[in-house]
């Protein structure tokens, strides 16, 4: 019995609206996420009979004036508080979101939980008065809960046929819930990989952005990789796996370093942005490997094609556009710049020029760089992170000397066409980067008095003089 699940007014209301005979039942995610001890806000309602007259009945009782209707898909949903509630008529055909043809064919519960997608999301409980509260479970989705195991209600090649996002949801909940995914099931997924590709992007990246979002984001594309749909999906990706050896000389596995980078990072932060930075961080290397018989393999200028790729990427898996993609591409650009400095005796003016470039983003890229150190040479790693430690002192220090973070010209541009009585032009352009330079490499403060002066001696180097001063 779970009625203390079911204790919210909207169970009673539902209960209550029923027609004598008439069934309803809380179904699917919110069912699982009861025993997975994960309380949730989503209810799913499956009813035998109209799903849509039921929610536009219970919605009047709790005095919530707007239902929405898909009458494609004979559903309804509503939100009351925080809650969202969906209705749906049980059916005997494909629960499928994405089908084009019209398949309400009406069924029993039983049918309705047969084509669901797994028998961990096909768990119901009843309504209905005289059983309130009892589980209805005749696929053992109980029992596969607790072994940890993700299985298809029916013949798997039928779920997946039905809605092939589906093998993206098993995967997805094997990463999130570290589940595992029952082998017939998985051998079905394998066999049916390509048929991805009729899903939207939109629903693909869906499920991609919460397996980036899992504790450990690896497990996920392990199984995108073993299933063979990550080639269909985010074929660049698996363009970095593969080790080559000449002689000699070898490069890391840079598929599997990526994905020990993006665990590394989900450990520290849950900013999705972010995660993406470590899993495209190296996405230009296969463009720039070469070889050279005395020095082996590089990758060099990666960043520089690698943040150049981000906006085609970002288009083809249908990400934003915006500024996290522009985020994004600045991290992966800047991503090796921490671990130079790092390798390096750590002068002012590196330091200076690093947190001009980086800007507010500059603690996120540290939390990147570091993330990027997979050697399994201990005292290789031992050495990074130590001098890492000298990078972000150094980082305070001069932030709180030079205020370069944020930096705004101490003389703007405005300003200097008006000084030397300029047209705007590229001239201006060139006195203003003096500036800044001079500022960069700690030839003078971050201060207005000295620029002005020094920019003056300098213009008078090109020819160029003063006509209105300014004062101080
Ligand atoms: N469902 C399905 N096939 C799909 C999507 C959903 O059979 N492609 C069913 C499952 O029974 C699922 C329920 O519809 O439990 C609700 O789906 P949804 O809200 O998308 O997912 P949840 O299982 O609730 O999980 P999450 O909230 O984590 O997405």
């Amino acid at each position: 019995m779970y009625d203390k699940h079911i204790s919210h007014i909207i169970f009673k209301t539902i209960s209550e609206a029923l027609k004598p005979q008439q069934e309803a039942y809380v179904i699917g995610g919110f069912v699982r996420d009861i025993f997975l001890k994960r309380p949730s806000k989503d209810i799913d309602i499956v009813t035998v009979g109209s799903g849509v007259e039921l929610a536009q009945k219970v919605a009047h009782k709790l005095g919530v004036k707007k239902v929405t209707v898909f009458k494609n898909f004979g559903t309804a949903m509503f939100h009351y508080q925080d809650w969202e509630v969906e209705f749906v008529g049980a059916r005997k055909e494909s629960y499928s979101h994405d089908s084009r043809k019209p398949i309400v064919e009406n069924g029993t519960l039983k049918d309705d939980q047969l084509r669901r997608d797994f028998t961990i999301n096909a768990l119901a409980i009843s309504l209905v008065k005289k059983d309130w509260g009892a589980l209805v479970d005749p696929f053992n989705g109980l029992n596969d809960l607790n072994n940890k195991r993700i299985v298809t209600p029916t013949d798997p090649e039928i779920t997946f046929s039905d809605d092939p996002l589906r093998m993206m949801r098993a995967i997805r909940f094997a990463t999130q819930i570290r589940f595992n995914i029952d082998p017939v099931t998985f051998e079905a997924i394998k066999q049916q990989a390509h048929r991805i590709e009729i899903v939207s992007m939109e629903r693909i990246i869906d499920e991609l952005n919460k397996i980036m979002m899992a504790d450990v984001p690896s497990i996920g594309f392990k199984l995108l990789y073993e299933s063979d749909i990550l080639k269909i999906i985010f074929p660049d990706l698996l363009n970095l796996m593969g080790v080559d050896t000449i002689g000699k000389f070898s490069h890391k596995d840079n598929f599997y370093h990526t994905l020990q980078v993006l665990d590394n990072i989900a450990e520290n932060t849950q900013n999705l942005w972010l995660r993406w930075a470590a899993l495209l961080h190296d996405i230009g290397k296969p463009a720039t490997k070469k070889f050279s018989p005395s020095g082996g393999f590089s990758f060099h200028s990666h960043e520089v094609v690698g943040s150049k790729m981000i906006p085609k990427l970002f288009k083809q898996l249908k990400l934003p556009l915006n500024e996290k993609m522009k985020y994004v591409q600045k991290l992966v650009f800047l991503h090796l710049r921490p671990i130079v400095l790092a390798s390096d005796i750590v002068t002012d003016s590196a330091v200076r020029r690093l947190l001009y470039e980086a800007g507010d983003d500059i603690d996120d890229l540290m939390m990147l760089a570091e993330a990027d150190i997979t050697s399994n040479n201990d005292n290789k790693v031992k050495r990074f992170l130590n001098n890492f430690k000298i990078v972000r002192s150094k980082l305070v220090e001069i932030e709180e000397k030079d205020r370069v973070r944020n930096w705004q010209p101490p003389i703007n541009g405005e300003e200097i066409i008006q000084m030397f009585n300029l047209a705007p032009s590229k001239t201006v352009g060139e006195l203003k980067d003096i500036i800044k330079e001079a500022i960069l490499e700690g030839i003078i403060p971050n201060e207005r008095e000295e620029a002005y002066h020094f920019l003056v001696e300098k213009a008078k180097e090109k020819g160029i003089e003063v006509v209105y001063p300014l004062t101080f």
